[in-house]
């Protein structure tokens, strides 16, 4: 059986990862899930974790779960590690969003200078991660899902030297599960090929005869509008642009493409104390008094009011497929190749791949037009950049980093911001 290690196990979103699980108990045979946290999150951990255990008492499983502090006990010998940790918990993502827009700049978990700093916070523990699983656990993949989940991705591979990752983000499965929808069909009757950045990808559709149906998509979408994930509005695109662009756009497309509508609707939710990262605390409240619960032995209906819904369908489909060697194919964060030749080999880009033993094989893309092309060079080097921060705590990196990334203006006010934050979070980030 398989040992499956999970950091941040005290996350709320753990009743879904348990869950998925158990829908794949015939595919993953599974001995130990280990669920690791730290201190502070000692209670949550405690309350989630009990709730997992019920979950798979109740589906008649005799996996042993183990709830620990204790890191490299929880990594020895581990198969796979899922990283779902958040450095500075909920109190440092307000941060991100707010001081930004307390300079009127998009602060959000994952774009713009929060998602920036949500890296230099996350990026050294996960090198340290990678550290000890060379020492414990040389042969397991790490399955990763903390935020940023690309740049998370590509730190491990360029600076841990540590190829057996895969980054993960429930967004392409929402998109393909809405636009299946719309046409009236099942994601399996169609063939969808996606290509970007985490939070920054296109997508083409095709029926399964090899018809390209990307326009048919956006007709419907522009009728429709549908909201994809619950922690983006779904303000419509403009449709010339979309047009222009020939591909479907992701939900996060937004905050680039309609950057000024969001910026507006990020601050009003600012001033009403409203940002995302407010009303998610209210809703994890909500959710750990639900789990504390001794009779509630399934995922609640209300973890649907997160935006990571439906994120165990990649994970413990990941898993699965490297386990079984499935060579499905799968949207994931891993090492270009070749497959956006517009970008470099050895970064990492969100695409199509298809699931090995060996991990992801990505899917050609293709070379983009010059919409896309200069767009996507522009963010994969703002990540290039901030990943550099991260790692060396270069103040010039970070930065040019916010100077090139486009939810940040450039100059004074950016040097400002940036001084402001790292000040703010100074408490997680040893390498400034
Ligand atoms: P959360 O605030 O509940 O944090 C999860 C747990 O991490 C907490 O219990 C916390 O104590 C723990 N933690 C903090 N620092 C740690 C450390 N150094 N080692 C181990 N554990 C640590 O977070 P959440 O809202 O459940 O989200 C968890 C992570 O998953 C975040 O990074 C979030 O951005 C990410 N996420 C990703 C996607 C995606 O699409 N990839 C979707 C949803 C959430
Ligand atoms: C989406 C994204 C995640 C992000 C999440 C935020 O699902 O894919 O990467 O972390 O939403 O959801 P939340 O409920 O925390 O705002
Ligand atoms: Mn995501
Ligand atoms: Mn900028």
């Amino acid at each position: 059986g398989i040992k499956i290690v999970t950091i941040g196990g005290g996350s709320s979103y753990t009743p879904e990862l348990i869950e998925g699980f158990i829908k794949r108990k015939d595919e993953i045979p599974i001995r130990e899930i280990w669920l690791v946290d730290i201190e502070e999150g000692k209670e949550k951990l405690e309350v989630v974790g009990d709730l997992a255990k019920r979950m798979v008492k109740d589906a008649g499983l005799d996996w042993k779960v183990y709830l620990t502090l204790d890191r490299q006990e929880a990594l020895k010998d581990a198969d796979f590690v899922t990283t779902q940790f958040r450095v500075g918990m909920l109190d440092a993502r307000i941060k991100d969003e707010r001081i930004p827009l307390s300079y009127g700049i998009l602060g959000q978990e994952t774009n713009g200078a929060g998602g920036m700093f949500k890296a230099f916070r996350t990026i050294p523990v996960v090198l340290e991660i990678i550290e000890e699983m060379k020492e414990l656990c040389p042969d397991a993949w790490l399955i990763n899902f903390a935020n940023p989940s690309g740049m998370i991705t590509e730190a491990v591979l360029r600076y841990g030297s540590f190829d057996k990752v895969v980054g993960l983000c429930n967004v392409p499965i929402i998109h393909m599960m809405r636009e299946s929808e719309l046409l009236g069909k099942r994601p399996e009757d169609l063939i969808f090929l996606f290509g970007g950045l985490n939070h920054f990808h296109w997508h083409k559709v095709y029926d399964k005869k090899g018809n390209e149906i990307t326009e048919d998509i956006m007709d419907l979408m522009f009728k429709e509008n549908k909201q994809v994930v619950e922690n983006i509005r779904n303000i419509p695109f403009l449709e010339e642009q979309i047009r222009h662009l020939g591909m479907l756009p992701c939900t996060y497309h937004r905050f680039y493409y309609l950057q000024d509508d969001m910026l507006k609707n990020a601050i009003e939710s600012y001033q009403k104390g409203e940002t995302r990262a407010e009303v998610v605390k209210d809703v994890e409240r909500e959710l750990f008094e639900l789990y504390k619960d001794s009779d509630l032995k399934e995922k609640p209906e209300q973890l649907s009011k997160r935006g990571g819904a439906h994120y165990s369908d990649a994970a413990c489909e990941t898993i699965s497929s490297i386990y079984n060697d499935k060579q499905n194919i799968m949207v994931v964060s891993t090492r270009n190749n070749g497959a956006l030749p517009d970008l470099p080999d050895d970064v990492a880009v969100e695409v199509s791949s298809v699931m090995t033993a060996a991990g992801p094989k990505p899917i050609a893309f293709g070379k983009l037009n010059a919409a896309a092309r200069g767009y996507l060079q522009l963010m994969k080097a703002m990540e290039e950049l901030t990943i550099e921060a991260a790692v060396t705590g270069d103040y010039g990196a970070a930065l040019q980093a916010f100077t090139i990334n486009p939810l940040v203006p450039a100059g004074n006010i950016a040097k400002k911001l940036l001084d402001e934050m790292l000040i703010a979070h100074k408490d997680y980030l040893p390498q400034f």
